[in-house]
Parts: structure tokens; C-alpha cells; sequence
């Protein structure tokens, strides 16, 4: 039955993140797949609210995945509780929100941005990406095979169009922008994917990346006008479009598939 090829009956999947807008509906996909989903997560009090949401087996664990021995921690306690990992989705990233009307936390500008500004946002989305897939992959290489699984963005496609962010009679320095940091990570997700998947092919470890268009999340009128014109499907995603592409590369569905950059944007990229 081409169905039962995306059955995760009992797998355990790992997601970093997990307690995230995203990390959430990925969780809730592996659950209905049958696959237990275990979160890893800095934000303790989310974990909790995520783990209630799901409504069969989970597990969480807090974690910074910019510290190795958190990781290894997670691991240890993960290992004992289940024996095997099957699968690990590097998700975690700093994700500066920028929109018109909201502003951001930082400027992002490139002009001003400090090098602990630059330095934390590659720790968490690439080194922490490293770290993980190192503890966690290594395992999977020893224990027979799995699925890495790493979350880039269209923005590991093309560059943000700084015009969306732009707001009205603000001075140009003022102006809020996506960070250079976005850019460099989710593109560095893209080497450090097909670097792995030809680093552990022989011990049937999977490596894969999907690039993620924007999702919907209550996110201004006018900002969601100006992007729909850049994407081809004239909208952004729904949060669930998303768990399609995560159970099939977690699963045997996609067992031919290593190395990839599967894109789900909406077209935007096509543009
Ligand atoms: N939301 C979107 O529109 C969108 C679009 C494309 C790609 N993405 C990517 O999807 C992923 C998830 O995005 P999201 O919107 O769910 O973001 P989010 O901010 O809701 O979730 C990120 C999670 O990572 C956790 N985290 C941060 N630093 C951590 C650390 N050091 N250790 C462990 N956990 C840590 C946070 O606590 C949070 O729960 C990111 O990689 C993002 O770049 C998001």
C-alpha cells in the first residue's frame, strides 16, 4: 500500500525547536503518522504547552542545541527512554520577525549589526544544527541508518526583498531589514546537508532540506498583500501545508532520496 510507506509506527523523531510555532505542527505530523515526536526545546514552559497539545506518546527535554553537552544529555535520556532515534529535524533558528507594522527586536541592519548579534544567530541555526546532527546522526550511522531532516527557508533560495519591510517616512538608517545572519544560515543548512548525506550514504543515513516559504501567523494586512504579489499561489503558507514534506522525508516514502533541497514556497522562488 503506497499509504503505509509514510507510517512512522513507533519511530522516535527528534525537533529541535519543538516547542515553536513550526516545531508544534511538525510534532502533531509525526504523531499522526504513529511516530513518537521528542522535543527539544530552550523554552521550558513551551515545551510543557506543546506536549499537551499532542495527543499521543511525546517526550521533551530541555535543551540548548548550542550546547554540547545539553545535547548529549537529551540524547543520553532519549536513548535510555526509547533505545533508538529514527529521525532528526534541525529546526531551531533565530527567527526575527519583520513586518511593517510590527518593527523587530533589532534592526538587522548590516551597518550596525554587532558581531554577538551575528555570532548567536549562527550558534543557534547552524552550529546548533552541527552539534545535533553530530550527537544525533552519529548515532543513527552506528544504530543502522535514519533521516535528517533540516529546515532552511526560500531565503536559502533568494535574497529577502528588504522593499516588504520598508515602512512609510522612516530614514533609510531606520529602516528595519531581514538579517544578513538569515541568509547566511539557511543557505549554510543547504551545505551542511549535502555534506552529510554523502558523509553517512554507506550507513543509510538520510539527509535532506526543505525550504520553507513564509507561513501565516497573524501577520499585518499590508504586509500579507505586499508579499501575496510575490508569490505565484498569491498567499502565504498554512502551518499544516507543512507536515506533508516532513512525514514523507522521516519516512521510508522517501528511503531513495538523500541530499536534497526540496522547496515548498508557493512559487515564490520561481519569480
Ligand atoms: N515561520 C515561518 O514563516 C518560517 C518560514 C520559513 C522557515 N522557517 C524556519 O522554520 C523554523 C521554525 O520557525 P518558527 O516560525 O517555528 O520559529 P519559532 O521562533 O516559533 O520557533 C523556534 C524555536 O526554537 C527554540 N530555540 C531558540 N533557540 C534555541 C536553542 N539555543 N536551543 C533550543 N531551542 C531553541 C525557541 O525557543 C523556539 O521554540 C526556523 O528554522 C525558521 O527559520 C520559518
Amino acid at each position: 500500500m503506497a499509504s503505509s510507506l509514510f507510517d512512522l509506527d513507533g519511530e522516535v523523531v527528534a525537533i529541535t525547536g519543538g516547542a515553536g510555532f513550526l516545531g508544534r505542527t511538525y510534532a502533531q505530523a509525526i504523531s499522526e503518522a504513529g511516530g513518537i515526536p521528542v522535543l527539544l526545546d530552550i523554552n521550558e514552559p513551551a515545551l510543557e504547552g506543546a506536549a499537551q497539545q499532542i495527543g499521543g506518546p511525546v517526550a521533551t527535554y530541555r535543551c540548548d542545541i548550542t550546547e554540547p553537552d545539553d545535547i548529549r544529555a537529551a540524547h543520553r535520556g532519549l536513548i535510555e527512554r526509547f533505545d533508538r532515534i529514527g529521525a532528526l529535524i534541525n529546526n531551531a533558528a533565530n527567527n526575527p520577525t519583520v513586518s511593517p507594522d510590527a518593527g523587530m527586536a533589532y534592526s538587522g541592519r548590516l551597518e550596525t549589526m554587532s558581531l554577538a548579534q551575528w555570532q548567536a544567530d549562527i550558534d543557534v541555526g547552524l552550529t546548533g544544527a552541527f552539534l545535533c546532527s553530530q550527537i544525533f546522526g552519529a548515532h543513527m550511522a552506528a544504530a543502522g541508518g535514519g533521516s535528517i531532516v533540516n529546515i532552511s527557508s526560500d531565503l536559502g533560495v533568494i535574497s529577502p526583498d528588504q522593499r516588504l519591510y520598508r515602512r512609510e517616512n522612516i530614514p533609510e538608517p531606520e529602516q528595519t531589514v531581514k538579517p544578513i545572519t538569515y541568509s547566511a544560515v539557511k543557505t549554510g543548512i543547504l551545505g551542511l546537508t549535502r555534506y552529510l548525506a554523502t558523509y553517512w550514504a554507506k550507513q543509510n543515513v538520510r539527509a535532506n532540506a526543505v525550504c520553507l516559504g513564509g507561513v501565516l501567523n497573524g501577520q499585518p494586512e499590508t504586509f500579507l498583500n505586499a508579499v501575496a504579489e510575490r508569490i505565484p499561489l498569491g498567499r502565504l503558507a498554512r502551518c499544516e501545508e507543512y507536515k506533508g514534506p516532513i512525514v514523507f522525508l522521516c519516512s521510508r516514502a522517501s528511503s531513495y532520496m538523500t541530499g536534497a533541497t526540496l522547496v515548498i514556497d508557493g512559487g515564490r522562488t520561481i519569480w
